[in-house]
């Protein structure tokens, strides 16, 4: 069933777990998301991006999404989300398209820029019931980056501008850096825990930790006890699939195109039900 993403997530801020926010692109991604949660009777997020929109057609992967959610997991609350949403124009196509759960991703703009954008998309989708994730700090694409070393502190979230943030824009869940970083690459030595501890007792939103595909359990209990109620994780899944696809066809007289993508989406599935086990979100439904 659709589910209301906020209240999926402060639902899980006070059983003191997380949900996992898994990235899909086709098909097979989404039913090894929705079957993972399913199996383990657990609250997911399925999202997607402006790349995938191109990718698939922004009406064919929504609608392909909520057909799954709403047929063959009625009794699994799923949340259909907008990830890393870029600009006001996306937003607006995704909440024409029909996502009740959006991202504004105003990060790599000066403050005052994100302020400002975060509020005006805050507005635009309140007035419609839809709720707003956003980010403030910046968890880098370290994939994307030369240098040797990071400046970490350039990228983390600042505790008290993430106060007034907050409290400005009216925002509904607010994405954090702590030293993580998009794609299997390298992390902060060791996650920023005070700086997560500090935003948590100034918000009283619940907190995401994007690119959470590398993360280990012990990370993962750590910033939940402190505040974390969402897990973003995408490459983590598109490694899986990728080592499925390869996986069937060696051989090459392999013609059944449902076998080698079944047995893609099949290695997801495994991948997604361990994240959904380390984020606690198992046996909550
Ligand atoms: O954080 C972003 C996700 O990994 C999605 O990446 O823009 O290639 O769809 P994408
Ligand atoms: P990873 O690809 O590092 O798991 O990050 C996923 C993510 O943050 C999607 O928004
Ligand atoms: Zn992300």
């Amino acid at each position: 069933m659709i589910a209301n993403v906020k209240e999926m997530l402060l639902q899980a801020k006070e059983g003191g777990y997380a949900v996992g926010a898994f990235n899909t692109v086709n098909l097979e991604t989404t039913r090894a998301i929705v079957e993972a949660a399913k199996e383990l009777r657990s609250p997911v997020i399925v999202q997607m991006t402006e790349k995938t929109f191109d990718y698939a057609g922004g009406r064919a992967i929504f609608n392909l999404v909520k057909n799954i959610a709403e047929f063959y997991a009625s009794d699994i609350p799923i949340g259909i989300h907008l990830d890393h949403g870029k600009s006001f124009e996306v937003v607006e196509r995704a909440i024409d398209i029909g996502f009740t759960s959006v991202m504004y991703d105003g990060s790599r703009k000066e403050y005052p820029d994100n302020l400002m954008m975060t509020k005006k998309i805050v507005e635009l989708a309140h007035a419609r019931g839809i709720v707003v994730q956003a980010e403030l700090g910046n968890v880098p694409y370290l994939g994307e980056m030369q240098m040797e070393t990071i400046e970490w502190d350039r990228y983390m979230t600042n505790p008290d501008q993430a106060k007034q943030f907050v409290e400005e824009t009216g925002l509904d869940t607010l994405a954090v850096a702590i030293g993580n970083a998009h794609g299997f690459f390298r992390e902060r030595n060791e996650p920023d825990y005070a700086r997560l501890s500090a935003v948590a007792s100034f918000v009283d939103v619940p907190l995401v930790l994007h690119g959470a595909s590398d993360w280990n359990n012990g990370r993962v209990g750590e910033v939940v006890k402190r505040g974390i109620s969402c897990f973003n994780v995408d490459t983590a899944t598109r490694i899986a699939f990728i080592g499925g696809l390869r996986e069937a066809l060696v051989s090459e007289e392999e013609t059944d195109v449902r076998k080698v993508l079944g047995n893609a989406k099949e290695h997801v599935k495994e991948a997604v039900k361990n994240k959904i086990t380390a984020f606690g979100s198992a046996g909550r439904i």
